[in-house]
C-alpha cells in the first residue's frame, strides 16, 4: 500500500517550469547565449546556480565570471521569475492534480512537496494549496541537489514513512534519479520520451489516478 506521495512542484503541480524557462531565456538573451526548449530540459529540477552554470557553458567562447557576477545573474533570473509567477492563480493547478489529491486524502495517503525551488512556498500560496500538503520541504535548508535523494528523503522522514512506501512524481530526469536513489516508486510525467528508470511513465498529469497508481505500485513490489 502507498503511504505517501511526494510531488515535485514546477511542471507537476503547476506549469511554473514554463516561467523558469522564460526567465532563463531573458538571461540568455542578455548574454547572447543560445537557448532552446530542448536545452532547457537539462535545467529542470536543477538548482538556480547550477542552472546558470549550465547556461553559461553554452557560450561558444567560454568566459569566466566572478562569484559576485554569478550571484548577480542568478538574482536577476530570480527577479524575472518572481515577476512571471505573479500571474499564478488557483486556476493554474494542472489537470488531474486536485482529483488525485482528494483521492489520496480519502485513502489516508499523505502528500508532500519536494521542490528544489526557493520560491516553492510562494507558488503554493498563489495556488491556494497550503492545506493540500502536509510537508513542503524547504529548499533553502537542503545541502544537496537532485539527483541526490536528499529532498525526497527529507519529506519521507518528515512523514515518518519508510521510503519504500513512498511514491515520487517528477517531470525532470534529475528528479526521477533522485526518487530512485531514495528507494521510492517513481512516476515520470513528460511529453518527451519515456524514462526506463521510472516505474511509471505518463504523458500528462491528467492521466494520474489513485487506482492505476496503486495497481502499478503493488505490481512493482511483486
Ligand atoms: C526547480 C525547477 C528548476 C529551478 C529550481 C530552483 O527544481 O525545476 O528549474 O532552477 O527549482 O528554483 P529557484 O526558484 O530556487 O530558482
Ligand atoms: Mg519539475
Amino acid at each position: 500500500q502507498i503511504q505517501a506521495v511526494i510531488f515535485d512542484l514546477d511542471g507537476v503541480i503547476t506549469d511554473t517550469a514554463e516561467y523558469h524557462y522564460q526567465a532563463w531565456g531573458m538571461i540568455a538573451k542578455e548574454l547572447s547565449l543560445p537557448f532552446t526548449r530542448e536545452f532547457n530540459e537539462n535545467l529542470k529540477g536543477v538548482s538556480r546556480i547550477a542552472s546558470l552554470e549550465l547556461l553559461l557553458g553554452q557560450a561558444a567562447t567560454p568566459h569566466t565570471y566572478s562569484p559576485e557576477e554569478m550571484e548577480e545573474m542568478a538574482t536577476r533570473k530570480n527577479e524575472f521569475y518572481q515577476q512571471l509567477i505573479q500571474q499564478v492563480t488557483p486556476a493554474d493547478v494542472l489537470p488531474g492534480i486536485s482529483e488525485l489529491l482528494s483521492e489520496l486524502k480519502d485513502h489516508g495517503v499523505k502528500t508532500g512537496i519536494a521542490s528544489a525551488s526557493k520560491n516553492a512556498f510562494t507558488v503554493i500560496r498563489l495556488l491556494g494549496m497550503e492545506k493540500d500538503f502536509r510537508v513542503i520541504v524547504d529548499a533553502a535548508k537542503l545541502a544537496r541537489n537532485k539527483p541526490d535523494p536528499e529532498v525526497f528523503l527529507t519529506a519521507a522522514d518528515a512523514f515518518g514513512v519508510d521510503p519504500q512506501f513512498c511514491v515520487g512524481v517528477e517531470d525532470a530526469v534529475a528528479g526521477v534519479e533522485a526518487i530512485k536513489a531514495a528507494g521510492m516508486f517513481a512516476v515520470y510525467i513528460s511529453l518527451q520520451e519515456n524514462l526506463s528508470i521510472a516505474d511509471m511513465n505518463l504523458n500528462h498529469t491528467a492521466e494520474l489516478n489513485y487506482s492505476e497508481l496503486n495497481q502499478q505500485f503493488a505490481a512493482a513490489k511483486n
